[in-house]
């Protein structure tokens, strides 16, 4: 069906039985990305990446356009294939297909700066179809726990709309929710709030400071400091390919050590 591809955890399902043959030895990091690598044809644009986030801990990744920071995140979720290196969820490497795969994909949320939902379903429903179709969770159930999660992100009363009858900050709070039913270990964010109208920004950053408050682990690609200052446990800066630097957000933004991260932070501060 046309909406599969939109949805990662809806992708490439079979029977092929889950693995634990290559769980990792130290699973205290719950993403371990190692020495990952990746290219774009002659592009190099993930360039030994080592990062690891630790269970209940938010990472905010800011830098550049074309720095890598999107294929970072779809490399954790492997809607990008990698060249070299290692990244593992709770301690296990991401698989490369079947079963395993849409585990993982579960396992892991993503929220895109577009919100992706699905154009001609009901707001509940676009919540409740994955735990439905690939959880297996009673319809009851399914429609219990989705309202409860519309309700947290403050959208329960729009549940029997379609998308387009909702302003774009509530389409991304459906986004948020719709992820959050999958149970997933980890949240990714891709500048989740920069194709809103300024007006619906914080709405949509209070439901992330919220779940971040709630010890849920995140990776947020953003360049709202606010959120930042208020969520974020560790900023990376990523330029080039390569993480440049890291540090806890009010070192990073009071006092970045690398020129690249400076010139970038007084470019986006003065606009
Ligand atoms: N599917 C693709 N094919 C070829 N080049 C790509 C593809 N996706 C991204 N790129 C290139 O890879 C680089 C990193 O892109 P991206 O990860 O989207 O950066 P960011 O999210 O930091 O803006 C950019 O130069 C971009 O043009
Ligand atoms: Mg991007």
């Amino acid at each position: 069906m046309a909406y599969e591809t939109n949805v990662p955890y809806l992708q490439g399902m079979d029977d092929t039985p889950l693995s634990r043959s290559d769980a990792g030895a130290d699973a205290s990091a719950l993403v371990r990305l190692t020495k990952v690598n990746k290219h774009f044809g002659a592009l190099h644009v993930l360039k030994d990446i080592d990062l690891e986030v630790a269970r209940g801990e938010v990472v905010v990744v800011i830098g550049p356009s074309g720095s890598g920071k999107s294929t970072l995140c779809r490399a954790i979720n492997r809607l990008e294939t990698i060249d070299s290196g290692t990244i593992e969820l709770d301690g296990r490497r991401l698989p490369e297909e079947g079963k395993a795969l849409a585990t993982l994909r579960a396992d892991v949320g993503m929220v895109f700066q577009s919100f992706n939902l699905f154009a001609h379903k009901t707001v509940l429903e676009n919540v409740t179809l994955g735990p439905v179709r690939v959880k297996g969770t009673r319809a009851a159930e399914a429609k219990e726990l989705a309202m409860s999660l519309l309700e947290r992100v403050g959208v329960d009363s729009q549940a029997g709309k379609m998308p387009a009858q909702l302003s774009g900050g509530q389409q991304q709070r459906v986004a948020i929710a719709r992820a959050l039913a999958m149970k997933p270990k980890v949240m990714l964010f891709d500048e989740p709030t920069s194709a809103l109208d300024p007006e619906m920004i914080n709405e949509v950053l209070d439901v992330m400071v919220a779940l971040a408050k709630d010890g849920m682990t995140m990776i947020v690609v953003t360049h709202e400091m606010g959120f930042a200052r208020r969520a974020a446990d560790r900023v990376v800066f990523m330029a080039d390919g390569q993480i440049v630097e890291e540090a806890d957000p009010e070192t990073f933004f009071t006092n970045p050590r690398s020129e690249r991260a400076q010139d970038f932070l007084s470019k986006i501060l003065t606009h």
